[in-house]
């Protein structure tokens, strides 16, 4: 059986749980070198000697752009280069009414979601272009930028911006063989949907409206990201795939 991603290097940011560890693992079983990323060391160490051999940890806070800087060049070091991206690292840290937001939570935001993805891709192509390589990027949105999303407005924006991000560098990047594709989730089950997933009523609302009838799994969301990260989807690009049980459809 061939593996998917066999002799391919992947960075995996946000990977030290939830869906990015659960992309970081299956990419490794497909028989990828992939570098997990995020900002704690120990988490990332402990999640990367439990997915074995071919997964490697390495500290990076994506809205900055030393730390990028760093990661890129770190895996250059350890791996000699790069043909995969998923950006996933993602934050939330006010939840409540867009007219009463802070700007510092405003801020933080837009610098991990939109331009931490921004600085990675940006990376991550230009590494590819000088190689002249094919490559691929993935970008972990969410429904939530696809539509209004009440009490949770500057997130919603941010992955707004990540599907219009899509688009955009897939259309520059597509002639040079670099795709660029996202991944829109529903309700994953995760640390950072908690807050929704432990309230029962809310989760029984949801499961009523998505078609499948379940909340996500962190693995639901790896099954896209091996196929757009793969030359499975070879003629895939600028798409926002939603994984999301059918729960966009109704
Ligand atoms: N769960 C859902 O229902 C859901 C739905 C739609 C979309 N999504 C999207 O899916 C992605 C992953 O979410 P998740 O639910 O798996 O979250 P999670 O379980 O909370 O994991 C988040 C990961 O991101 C890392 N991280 C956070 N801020 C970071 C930063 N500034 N720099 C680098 N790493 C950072 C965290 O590690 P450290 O804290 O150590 O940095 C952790 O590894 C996000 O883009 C999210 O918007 C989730």
């Amino acid at each position: 059986m061939t593996r998917r991603l066999e002799g391919k290097v992947a960075i995996v940011t946000g990977a030290s749980r939830g869906i990015g560890a659960a992309i970081a693992a299956a990419m490794v079983r497909e028989g990828a070198q992939v570098v997990l990323a995020a900002r704690k060391i120990e988490p990332l160490r402990a999640k990367a000697e439990e997915i074995g051999p071919g997964a490697h940890a390495i500290a990076c806070h994506t809205g900055r752009d030393d730390a990028v800087d760093d990661l890129f060049a770190a895996t250059f070091e350890r791996l000699g280069k790069v043909d995969v991206l998923v950006n996933n690292a993602a934050t939330n840290p006010y939840f409540g009414p867009l007219m009463n937001v802070e700007w510092s939570a405003w801020r933080k935001t837009f610098e991990v979601n939109l331009e931490g993805y921004f600085r990675c891709a940006r990376a991550a192509a230009r590494h590819l272009l000088g190689r002249r390589a094919p490559g691929s990027i993935v970008n972990v949105t969410s429904v939530l930028g696809q539509m209004a999303a009440p009490l949770q407005g500057v997130y919603g924006m941010t992955k707004a911006g990540v599907i219009s991000l899509t688009q955009t560098l897939a259309a520059e990047l597509g002639p040079s063989g670099i795709r660029v594709n996202a991944i829109a989730p529903g309700l994953i089950e995760t640390r950072f949907s908690q807050a929704l997933t432990s309230n029962p009523k809310l989760v029984a609302s949801i499961e009523e409206r998505t078609t499948l009838r379940r909340i996500g799994r962190p693995e639901d969301v790896a099954g896209a990201a091996l196929f757009l990260a793969s030359d499975e989807s070879s003629y895939v690009n600028g798409q926002t795939l939603a994984v999301d049980g059918g729960w966009t459809t109704t």
